[in-house]
């Protein structure tokens, strides 16, 4: 082990995170009343120029007069390159009330957008007197941001969640797709054709590298790794092969950004009975290990040691935090 620890961020259940538009007010009850673990109220690219200020009142309006009940709140500002950001925060904390959790940066592109977030936050929060600090979620969605994210992730102690803006992430790189999230026909691989096995076409995941490169970065400094959206909303199954294949890398939760999906996003980030079954089972199997001074045993004819232990510690973790 390194003698660096790494502190865990703020304890929350992530497994989905339903936008709703800021401009649209008519959706924030429902939201409330939902299965989601974490709402973002979105000031950003949900909302148009024109309807930015009466977006940010409803807000405001919102974190106060509705019963969120135990649901953790974030909001989703404006980016740090428009007039409309300053605005949005220190609106938000002079006007919101304590019921604000966490505020989403989106397009964060260095460290330093994140400490000139900090310094706004810390001294809108003292003048008010604030007693719950507002935590930070970022948005990795630009190639800047990308390749600035282990830095990013270490900017400051509010952080709390990695978010792969998938959409955004497409434009900067210039990716050769125009669909929010999912597999692209054009990335596979085709086998050789002079090889000895019949020949076939594989669909490849194009954002592998992306996820997963957040993910190192977050879990290095203790934040939870998140993916982001995915647009198609009539397509439930392949929203559910997308939320697998980040939880299988690491994720923690996925985005909603309809209804439809909240339930499968809670589902495929809940491990299920068998998988808690399982760990418990290699749990036993080491704690009889090593009451026998062994460092590993087999299980089920395979191989187990003590990095299983943490493997399974994990997923028993989680099982617990969900039935707190
Ligand atoms: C989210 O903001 C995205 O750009 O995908
Ligand atoms: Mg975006």
């Amino acid at each position: 082990m390194s003698f660096t620890i790494v502190e865990p961020a703020t304890a929350r259940l992530n497994r989905s995170e339903l936008a709703v538009p800021g401009s649209s007010p008519a959706f924030f009850e429902k939201a409330a009343k939902s299965a989601a673990d974490v709402i973002f109220l979105d000031l950003e690219d949900a909302v148009a120029p024109d309807d930015k200020v009466q977006a940010r009142k409803n807000i405001i309006e919102a974190l106060n007069d509705v019963d969120w009940g135990e649901k953790t709140m974030s909001v989703r500002i404006n980016g740090l390159d428009t007039h409309y950001m300053y605005r949005d925060v220190v609106d938000l904390i002079e006007q919101g009330g304590e019921r604000l959790d966490m505020i989403m940066i989106p397009k964060v592109g260095t460290a330093a957008d994140v400490y000139a977030l900090d310094m706004l936050v810390t001294q809108a929060e003292d003048a008010m007197g604030r007693k719950k600090k507002i935590g930070f979620e970022m948005i990795i969605e630009t190639a800047l941001g990308m390749s600035n994210v282990e830095e990013i992730a270490a900017a400051s102690w509010r952080n709390e969640s990695l978010h792969f803006g998938v959409a955004d992430y497409a434009a900067s790189t210039k990716a050769r797709t125009t669909v929010i999230g999912g597999p692209n026909a054009n990335y596979g691989v085709l086998t050789d054709k002079d090889g000895d096995k019949p020949r076939d076409y594989h669909w490849g995941d194009m954002w592998h590298y992306a996820v997963s490169r957040m993910v190192v970065a977050a879990r290095a400094h203790g934040l939870r790794p998140i993916d982001g959206p995915f647009g198609d909303f009539s397509d439930p199954d392949g929203f559910k092969a997308q939320a697998y294949r980040a939880a299988v890398l690491g994720c923690e939760g996925k985005w909603a950004i309809h209804p439809s999906q909240i339930d499968i996003a809670n589902e495929v980030n809940s491990p299920s009975e068998k998988e808690v079954t399982q760990a418990q089972r290699i749990l036993d199997a080491m704690k009889q290990a090593q009451a026998e001074g062994k460092g590993a045993v087999s299980l089920d004819g395979r191989l187990i040691d003590i990095a299983s232990i943490k493997q399974a510690e994990v997923m028993v973790k989680k099982a617990e935090q969900i039935a707190a």
